[in-house]
């Protein structure tokens, strides 16, 4: 039975592209909030009988959340034979421990409730960090899929004599699988964090680079922090002007007001949808999908 596409508000353009390279059909969701808050949703498709792929990159998770579930939710009742969620940015995975006491371990209780409606799930980088598999959180079967190769593709064909650098230890997994690629050097740097904005970065000495041009790639832009630290210490050390590539472009608040002048070029792909988007990640995951969306 032909698969349903059903893309959340603000996820269409990734969703079109998805079904047609899935040979799915696309429907839609609608979304609105009543006078007094509360999540109106209705589907335009007909899930019954057939697998349903909820598209949502998890972006602004909060305002998402209710719609999204109720979505799921619908389409179950509706008949589907299952419902998957397609979530290139999946949200909540950085606070995976009590750092102090009382704190909600939010990775944990975000993964029970996506494990609770969803039949499976597929994304891409997650931050995985001391969990190092995705089930290790969700009860669910999940695809992880990786944007490295994507990224040293698109390095190679439009940076001359880059050098990778990941701006701190976490960083090395990108950074390093970039660099192996296509041949370039790379470097990670070292970063302490002092708050959600407030980031030092230590930068070893680069002089033997100053030919190269310096390609600063994270897995996420959130305050920005950790790459305009990162940048200003490049070119204060006689560096270019640097490039940036990034997964995921999420760029909170003022961001990206402040990244541009620090960057030659600010690239992403297209897992959270932004100008800086470049990179296509449709074909990894309608390959995921059309396997069987399992690791
Ligand atoms: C953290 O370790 C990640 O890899 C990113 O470096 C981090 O999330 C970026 O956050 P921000 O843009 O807020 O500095």
């Amino acid at each position: 039975m032909q698969r349903l596409v059903l893309p959340l508000p603000g996820n269409e353009i990734f969703a079109t592209r998805l079904a047609s390279q899935c040979d799915s059909e696309l429907g839609r969701v609608e979304a609105r909030r009543f006078p007094d808050g509360e999540s109106y949703v209705r589907l335009h498709g007909n899930p019954s009988g057939r697998p349903v792929d909820l598209v949502c990159t998890l972006s602004q998770p909060d305002p998402q959340f209710l719609s999204l579930i109720f979505a799921a939710e619908t389409a179950r009742d509706l008949g589907a034979s299952e419902v998957n969620l397609i979530a290139p940015y999946l949200a909540y995975m950085r606070q995976d421990k009590r750092f102090h006491e009382g704190e909600c371990v939010t990775s944990l209780s975000f993964a029970k409730l996506i494990s609770g409606v969803f039949d499976s799930m597929v994304t891409i980088d997650p931050h995985l960090h001391r969990h190092p598999q995705l089930s290790g959180l969700y009860t669910i079967p999940t695809a992880t899929l990786h944007a490295a190769p994507l990224l040293a593709d698109w390095i190679a064909q439009n940076i001359k004599d880059p050098l990778i650098i990941g701006p701190d230890e976490e960083s090395e997994q990108w950074a390093g699988a970039i660099a192996k690629r296509i041949g370039a050097p790379h470097k990670v740097l070292h970063k302490t964090r002092f708050g959600d904005r407030s980031v030092d970065i230590e930068v070893p000495d680069l002089s033997e680079f100053m030919d190269r041009t310096p390609v600063l790639v994270d897995d996420i832009a959130s305050s920005g922090k950790t790459l305009a630290v990162a940048a200003r210490k490049l070119v204060a050390q006689g560096l270019r002007k640097p490039e940036c590539v990034v997964v995921h472009a999420l760029f909170a608040d003022d961001a990206w007001n402040e990244l541009v002048p620090l960057f030659s070029r600010i690239t992403s792909t297209e897992a959270v949808p932004h100008l800086s988007n470049g990179i296509k990640l449709t074909p990894l995951f309608a390959e995921a999908i059309v396997k069987g969306l399992k690791d």
